[in-house]
């Protein structure tokens, strides 16, 4: 059985992208015969700053959202990353196979790092290190594929990169891992500024859906949303008109329609956002739904939570202990 394995990271609350660009994929990937592990990576929010309280908030609903968004603890292991020891332990070891060089080059460590020294913030070495970290989660775990969204694409890479290199010094010890990307809304975009990928941890929320705004929320920033100029119509153009290309997007991804055989059913922006306000306000209703009914009873998401993590800690811990074997650590 192919084992996947992917992760939500809870440093802002959850958007249309994190639904559309990784749990709707989730759900799906486990109505296939795969063992599936999904995992809150609470250490991951550390490496900005951040405030206590509120990522063990968003953790909690991090992990309420999994379940209210369909997956079944039943067919798959949900779990938090920090209860999990293998993670921090495998990832030193990887530390010691990667380097700083290559480290700099992801684009999201630039990105983040010159947010924080514009913010006249330090760059934690964490986030230097976060791919490493990343990494580990998909290693520990022998995960032959793993379902995100295009921008983590690269750190899936390097934990290619990093599976192969350490295969070759020390033996045969990891599966090098595939990415897995959604054939629609694999990049979702703000909509307020569709040449930035919508984000949950942008500070203006306008143009970013979250999975729990109220309808009348989600109908407001579609309808508020940026079209391009120009008087070619409602054309499908990802390069020339993102911002309408977005919206063909994601109402292709919620209705299952071609974006460009969506576009030719419209003459104008504003009966295309009446309609992809509506779709997302419906795909997003039984997950609100769930997500109540779920958040009334937070003892039962912590068994789920508990449950998840003593499996995940007993698949990950025989290839942790292979890993520091192999790379040259006396057995205790
Ligand atoms: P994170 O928390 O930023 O995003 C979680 C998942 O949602 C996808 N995603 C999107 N997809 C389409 N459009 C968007 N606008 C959009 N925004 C987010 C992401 O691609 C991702 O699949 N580093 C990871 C978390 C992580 C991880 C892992 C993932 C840590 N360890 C191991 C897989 C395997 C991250 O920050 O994702």
């Amino acid at each position: 059985m192919t084992r996947i394995f992917s992760g939500i990271k809870p440093s802002g609350h959850l958007t249309l992208g994190n639904y559309l660009g990784a749990l709707r994929q989730w759900v799906a990937a486990e109505q296939e015969p795969h063992d599936a592990l999904f995992c809150v990576v609470d250490l991951h929010a550390l490496t900005v700053d951040h405030d206590p309280a509120r990522v063990r908030r968003l953790s909690r609903q991090a992990a309420t959202l999994f379940l209210a968004s369909g997956l079944d603890p039943l067919k798959c292991t949900l779990f938090v990353q920090s209860h999990v020891d293998e993670h921090t332990r495998l990832s030193y070891l990887l530390e010691c196979t990667a380097t700083d060089g290559e480290l700099r080059r992801m684009i999201q460590y630039k990105e983040k790092a010159a947010r924080a020294r514009a913010a006249g913030d330090g760059v934690r070495l964490s986030l230097l290190t976060y791919p490493v970290l990343m990494a580990a989660d998909i290693l520990a775990y022998d995960a032959a594929e793993v379902p995100v969204g295009e921008d983590q694409r690269q750190h899936v890479e390097l934990a290619r990169d990093l599976a192969v290199r350490f295969n070759l010094r020390y033996g045969h010890t990891f599966t090098v891992p595939q990415v897995v990307l959604p054939t629609v809304a694999a990049r979702v975009m703000d909509l307020q500024d569709p040449a930035a990928k919508m984000g949950k941890s942008h500070e203006n929320g306008a143009g970013i859906v979250y999975l729990l705004d109220e309808p009348a929320v989600i109908t407001k920033k579609v309808m508020r949303a940026v079209t391009d100029s120009g008087d070619g119509g409602v054309v499908y153009d990802r390069a020339a008109r993102p911002g309408v290309a977005n919206l063909l997007d994601i109402l292709s991804a919620c209705t299952g329609a071609e974006p460009a055989a969506l576009a030719d059913r419209y003459s104008g922006y504003g009966a295309l956002k009446r309609d992809v306000a509506e779709a997302v306000v419906e795909v997003l209703r039984p997950v609100q739904e769930r997500h109540a009914e779920l958040a009334a009873d937070p003892g039962g998401v912590e068994r789920v939570l508990r449950a998840g993590a003593e499996r995940a800690r007993g698949l990950a811990r025989p290839v942790v202990d292979r890993a520091y074997r192999n790379i040259g650590l006396l057995e205790p």
